[in-house]
């Protein structure tokens, strides 16, 4: 990175972008007379390069999103409480993302979109302990589920930060609120002698879908939200800000 940046200081700045072009030819210009419009196109388009992922700046490619490790350790109160670790996780369906509003600005750097996930299927191996309103939870083993209706608001600003010089974006505020629809789930429990525990589980949360997401959503739009800050900082500490948002 300190190499690119001296050997940009000297050569023609168009020789030193990071962005590849087919990421570059999909932005929009800060003086876009309809910068939302814009924005908005340029999100439609940019679904399946992002779909990939863009190694280039970063990104892991979203469908199938993969994550190798997560853990949650939290408690809402003595009806709910999770304590889990997550492993191999995937999540596929992203690609049928379907974009309701985005709103974009590019002098004040906020931003806000609202999207639906008609369909998600998640798998991982977990271990999980802690308290799921009448159920408790213990369990290992590997869960699998299908998500229909999942409605995404995301809103957020950006500030500028100073690296060697040049000028970057950072996250500067960022929230996200999310509802599942609906969705039905199975556990397979390591160990076939625990399988009814498992079974015990599953079966309450698909009688109960609605109930039981309300129940863990705090939990849940924590993760997503931490989870999505750090891969946006990730992906905005490689480009430079006048890249991201040219004239
Ligand atoms: C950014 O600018 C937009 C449009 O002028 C405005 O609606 C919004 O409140 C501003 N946000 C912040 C955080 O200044
Ligand atoms: C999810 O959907 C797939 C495809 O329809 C199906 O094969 C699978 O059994 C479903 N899984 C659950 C946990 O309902």
């Amino acid at each position: 990175m300190k190499y690119l940046v001296v050997v940009c200081a000297l050569v023609a700045a168009s020789q030193c972008k990071v962005l590849p072009e087919r990421v570059s030819n999909l932005l929009c210009s800060r003086n876009d007379p309809d910068y939302n419009a814009c924005t908005r196109k340029a999100f439609e388009k940019s679904i399946p390069v992002l779909a990939k992922g863009i190694p280039e700046i970063n990104l892991p490619p979203f469908d199938p999103l993969e994550l190798p490790f997560m853990s949650v350790d939290r408690t809402i109160n003595e009806l709910v409480s999770i304590k889990a670790v997550m492993k191999n996780i995937k999540v596929l369906g992203a690609t049928n993302i379907v974009i309701e509003d985005t709103k974009a600005n590019p002098h004040n750097y906020t931003a806000e979109m609202r999207i639906t996930l008609p369909w998600t299927h998640l798998d991982m191996d977990y271990d999980v302990v802690g308290q799921l309103l009448i159920i408790p939870l213990r369990s290992k083993g590997f869960f699998s589920g299908n998500f229909t209706n999942t409605q995404i608001y995301a809103k957020g600003n950006l500030k500028l930060v100073d690296k060697n010089g040049v000028k970057y974006f950072q996250v500067d505020k960022y929230n996200m609120k999310i509802r599942v629809g609906d969705g039905e789930i199975k556990l397979i429990a390591d160990n076939p002698d625990l399988q009814f525990g498992a079974d015990l589980i599953a079966n309450f949360y698909n009688e109960n879908p609605r109930r039981v997401m309300d129940a863990v959503n705090p939990i849940f739009v924590e993760t997503a939200t931490d989870l999505y800050r750090v891969i946006l900082n990730q992906v905005l500490a490689t480009i430079p800000a006048k890249e991201l948002l040219p004239e």
